[in-house]
């Protein structure tokens, strides 16, 4: 059918503009410098496009954790695969920023400080959310008790990591009813011997490993966000310390040895050759 002309909308029927709210959001970009420097637009962009989504993997990660807390492995892994593929697109997207030259960077810079990517409270909350919560820091909340509340929520409530386990036992393996946030030798001991039986024998319960895997690469792709993030920033202040006050370069290395499911990584170091998946492939999966 030819185009027939756009449909002429009443002013007070729904459009598009007005349910995404464009003109709020287009208001929302207010830079620091003055008279603004032409690439503070880009960083306010970028890092506001961050924090839309982390919103979205805030959302997804909360119902994983419900759907692993009900022992339902597929559609947790569901959310999870969303999940990753966002994070696909955050890993790539810092990359814009290098089209930023350092002197343009400098023009500006001074008048963000004391502002710092270190206070953004989303991605706290998805560090804590994975089971990487820490109170320490919290400590750059002090005079936001509303943003501690939240993180302390956080650290009280089910993680990615606790929910696992939860549904791990569900499908009968044998971790400890009670898991230290830092195991202590043997609660990492029974985990690791019931991770070892998921991956040596991934056919037996198919769903539980692919969700497994899910979470690896959940935790790949933070870290590749982490190593991405420290190269552009080394490329854009070099050796400058932070505006957040830290030492830069050097404290954003320390955080790229981060993992959210250390005893997943650690399980592939004790597998033996045998059994092999293929001889296993006729075996029912335990749904
Ligand atoms: C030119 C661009 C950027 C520079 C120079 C930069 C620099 C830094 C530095 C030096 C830190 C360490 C804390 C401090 O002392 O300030 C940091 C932390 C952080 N930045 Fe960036 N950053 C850039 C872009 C971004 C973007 C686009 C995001 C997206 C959200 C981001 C998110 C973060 C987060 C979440 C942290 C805390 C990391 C942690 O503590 O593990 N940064 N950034």
């Amino acid at each position: 059918m030819p185009y027939e002309g756009p449909r002429v909308y009443r002013r007070d029927e729904l459009t598009y503009n007005r349910y995404l709210k464009v003109e709020e959001l287009l208001q929302l970009q207010q830079p620091q410098s003055d008279p603004a420097h032409h690439d503070e637009m880009l960083f306010i962009i970028i890092h506001q496009a961050y924090e839309l989504w982390f919103k979205q993997i805030i959302h997804e990660m909360e119902s994983c954790i419900r759907a692993m807390m009900a022992h339902k492995a597929l559609p947790a892994y569901r959310r999870l695969t969303r999940i990753i593929k966002i994070m696909q697109l955050l890993v790539n997207q810092i990359h814009i920023l290098e089209t930023m030259a350092p002197i343009d960077f400098l023009q500006f810079r001074e008048k963000l400080n004391p502002a710092s990517g270190f206070q953004s409270i989303q991605f706290r909350e998805v560090e804590f959310l994975a089971g990487l919560g820490n109170e320490k820091l919290m400590g750059v909340f002090l005079n936001w008790p509303e943003y501690r509340d939240t993180l302390q929520r956080r650290l009280d409530g089910p993680t990615l990591r606790s929910a696992y386990y939860d549904l791990m036992r569900a499908y009968k393996y044998r971790i400890p009813e009670k898991i230290s946030r830092e195991p202590d030798e043997k609660e990492r001991e029974q985990i690791l011997d019931a991770l070892r039986e998921l991956y040596q024998h991934p056919n037996h319960k198919l769903p539980v490993y692919f969700l497994s895997e899910a979470l690896i690469e959940f935790d790949e792709y933070l870290v590749l966000w982490r190593q991405h993030h420290v190269l552009v920033v080394e490329r854009v202040i070099g050796g400058r310390k932070g505006t957040g006050g830290s030492s830069g370069v050097k404290y954003l290395e320390s955080t790229t040895s981060k993992r959210c499911f250390p005893l997943l990584w650690e399980a592939r170091t004790y597998l033996t050759k045998e059994p092999q998946w293929e001889a296993e492939e006729n075996e029912v999966s335990d749904l």
